[in-house]
């Protein structure tokens, strides 16, 4: 795949049955086909397959084959939307436990006086409500992986419990004195600073240093800008598929307003804009999905404002653009760019900018009197 640098020299196509260049590692792909059982599926399971090969991800998938035969605990950090589930499944798919439970929970979707029973179950009678007996996700992660997703959310109650959990890989449900034993392996994700809320005194450190055995940071989208067209061109596919839209190519300007874009989030965001674009297409061409302010920011940058003359001019049109060609008052371009508005004029017409439709005309440059402070509009 090529650095995304260098995206706009290439018309990107997409060819639906052609097998992409994925993690040169494969082996996300073929953890996820052990699962596959019929086509229906395989088709489902696709979503799950991890796209990229930039270095920050290969360095991922490579602690997370390190870290996955072992049984180890897994403190999955990052942003939201960077993948942080999807590894989770892939330490579970290549760890001996496959085709035992992976069971979630997410620990900031349960009400705090509900955490402590999904965690552990309960007892039939064991609180008001408590009108039959429940298991608890422990329970029925036995020999399987506990994902704890948003781990950070835990209550400071809750967290002893938790750590004994983990310690001793013995619980009691809500209501009974019966101690239970299981074999649990416990994968954590959070988008929160635990080192951060240790120090604030929100997160009990003995909890942390038991979930941080084995610590992976998943780098944000912006930080493996090379993986974007492999993703891009991922999810044009199945999701082209999923709408019966058939996208034959990408822009390369529309790839390069992809991958110079900051995705506050991630890969979540990425695949919800592919989406909308999908639904946008026409004549199978996938258009630019970014919002009109950040395409156009783009499309300048893309444009190659590369001498200082050239910045300057984009620069000064882009103003004159945002303000309606008004060049002089407190809203003109002029005040906007914090020069005098003769400067300004000067410049505009060293630059040979003028407003478009008014070039003909031999004065272009001289504000209209439009009475004092408006300055408006160029002859
Ligand atoms: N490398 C990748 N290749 C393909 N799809 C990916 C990749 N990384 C993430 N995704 C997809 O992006 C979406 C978000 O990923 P995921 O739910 O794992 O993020 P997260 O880090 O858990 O986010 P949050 O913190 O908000 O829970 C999912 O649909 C996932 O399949
Ligand atoms: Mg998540």
């Amino acid at each position: 795949m090529k650095p995304c640098s260098r995206v706009s020299e290439q018309l990107w196509r997409v060819e639906p049955n052609r097998k992409r260049a994925r993690s040169t590692r494969g082996f996300s792909v073929a953890a996820i086909g052990i699962l596959r059982t019929s086509d229906q599926d395989s088709y489902a399971r696709r979503f799950e397959q991890i796209i990229g090969n930039s270095s920050a991800l290969e360095a991922v998938l490579e602690q997370v084959e390190r870290v996955a035969p072992t049984g180890s605990t897994v403190l999955i950090q990052g942003e939201t939307g960077t993948g942080k589930e999807l590894i989770a499944h892939a330490i579970h798919n290549i760890s001996s436990r496959i085709g035992r439970p992976f069971v979630r929970l997410n620990c900031a979707a349960i009400p705090l006086d509900l955490l402590e029973s999904e965690l552990f179950g309960h007892e039939k009678g064991a609180f008001t409500g408590a009108i039959a007996q429940k298991i608890g996700r422990f329970e029925l992660a036995d020999k399987g992986t506990l994902f704890l997703d948003e781990v950070g959310d835990i209550p400071p109650a809750l967290q002893p419990k938790l750590l004994r959990v983990l310690q001793e890989q013995e619980f009691e449900r809500l209501g009974s004195t019966r101690t239970h034993q299981v074999d649990v392996r416990l994968v954590a994700a959070t988008n929160r600073d635990l080192a951060e809320m240790v120090k604030r005194g929100e997160f009990r450190s003995d909890l942390y240093y038991r979930l941080n055995v084995f610590p992976i940071l998943l780098p944000p989208l912006r930080e493996r800008r090379e993986d974007i067209p492999a993703l891009v061109t991922h999810f044009v596919e199945i999701l082209g598929g999923r709408m019966g839209r058939e996208i034959e190519h990408i822009p390369p300007e529309t790839m390069s307003a992809l991958g110079s874009y900051h995705w506050p989030g991630n890969i979540r965001e990425l695949q919800n804009l592919i989406e909308r674009a999908v639904i946008l297409s026409n004549d199978g061409v996938l258009p630019n999905p970014l919002p009109a302010a950040e395409a156009e920011q783009r499309a300048t940058i893309s444009l190659g404002a590369t001498t200082l003359r050239d910045s300057e001019r984009t620069l000064i049109l882009q103003t004159l653009k945002a303000v309606r060609w008004v060049i002089g008052g407190p809203k003109g371009a002029a005040a906007k760019l914090g020069l005098a508005r003769t400067t300004l004029i000067h410049k505009m017409q060293k630059l040979g900018i003028s407003r478009p439709g008014l070039q003909r005309r031999e004065n272009v440059m001289e504000p209209a009197p439009q009475g004092p402070g408006s300055l408006s509009q160029l002859q």
